[in-house]
């Protein structure tokens, strides 16, 4: 089934197939074709990616609010390790878009190795537009928007093919936020790889593994393309597209519950906007790489 689809495809490989035309979408692709992201552990199967969608609290709760027999895309799925999260165990139609074909194929593989079949893989670059209108009931894009030549233009195009009443999830790395990263990234420059691991807790966390360390470095630290937003650049998106602001990590409380993250929250004010994205250089955001999500809603 392809009526997700407005324009005409090719499939190769069992994946819907759009050439890429644009140089700076190119250079991207030829940047994950090396160290595709996020790399698959030795160890991962149906299981390990389920485990771990559920383990983390943003994922989980996506998941859980989706429900059933919902359309399900996912913008720069990469690998396709969360779409294929939201597809096991479900019967939602789940659509994973990304220009990489070398990533897309690693889910491919993994999609059929595993019996899922409700997931459709496009190779396709957000600016050619080629999904349909008022198709989707959920959008997921998270750290793929800053890797584009045009985060904006990106967006819009994206949301054009949300339903009414659809939901989306955007996150990008902040200006304020990763303030740390960048710092990092200098260290990186001057010291190497080894000073570089005592800083980044992410490393850290994958001393075993030197495939996804490597994938992490390169996203992190040596990306040909990389911009910067806040949460009242996205607000305006959001504006302009007619989606209601839902709420955000960070959220604007000293307190925040992130257990109910499609729960309304209140816009706030500048001022504390620009608090909550100031505290994200002292907290786990911040030193996970600084990436800030908003969520929205269609009217
Ligand atoms: C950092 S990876 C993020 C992958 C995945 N979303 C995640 O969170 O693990 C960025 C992804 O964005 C994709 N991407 C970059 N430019 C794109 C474009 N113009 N259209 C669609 N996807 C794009 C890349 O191919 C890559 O897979």
């Amino acid at each position: 089934m392809s009526d997700f689809l407005k324009k005409k495809f090719f499939i190769k490989n069992g994946i819907y197939d759009f050439d890429i035309f644009d140089d700076s979408t190119k250079k991207v692709t030829e940047f994950y074709k090396e160290s595709p992201f996020p790399n698959y552990g030795k160890k991962d199967n149906k299981l390990t990616i389920l485990e771990k969608g559920n383990k983390n609290i943003l994922t989980s709760q996506f998941k859980k609010f989706i429900g059933y027999n919902k359309n399900v895309l996912e913008v720069g799925c990469g690998t396709g390790q969360l779409s294929l999260y939201f597809s096991i165990g479900t019967n939602n139609n789940v659509i994973g878009l990304d220009p990489t074909k070398e990533s897309l194929m690693l889910a491919k593989k993994f999609a059929d190795d595993n019996n899922i079949s409700n997931l459709n893989l496009v190779k396709a670059d957000i600016f050619d537009d080629v999904l349909n209108d008022e198709y989707f009931h959920f959008i997921w894009c998270n750290g793929v928007l800053h890797h584009t030549k045009n985060p904006e233009r990106a967006f819009n195009i994206l949301a054009k093919s949300l339903k009414r009443n659809g939901y989306v999830l955007i996150g990008l790395y902040n200006k304020i936020g990763r303030v740390r990263t960048i710092i990092r990234k200098y260290i990186f420059k001057i010291f190497g790889i080894y000073v570089l691991k005592l800083f980044d807790p992410t490393l850290k966390n994958l001393k075993n593994d030197k495939e996804q360390q490597k994938a992490w470095i390169r996203d992190q630290y040596l990306h040909p393309i990389e911009s910067l937003h806040t949460i009242d650049e996205v607000l305006n998106w959001f504006d302009n597209n007619n989606i209601k602001f839902v709420n955000s990590i960070p959220s604007f409380d000293l307190k925040p519950d992130y257990n109910n993250i499609f729960k309304d929250q209140s816009r706030s004010s500048t001022l504390k906007r620009i608090f909550f994205q100031f505290l994200m250089i002292f907290n786990k955001l911040g030193s996970d790489g600084g990436v800030f999500i908003m969520i929205g809603k269609k009217n």
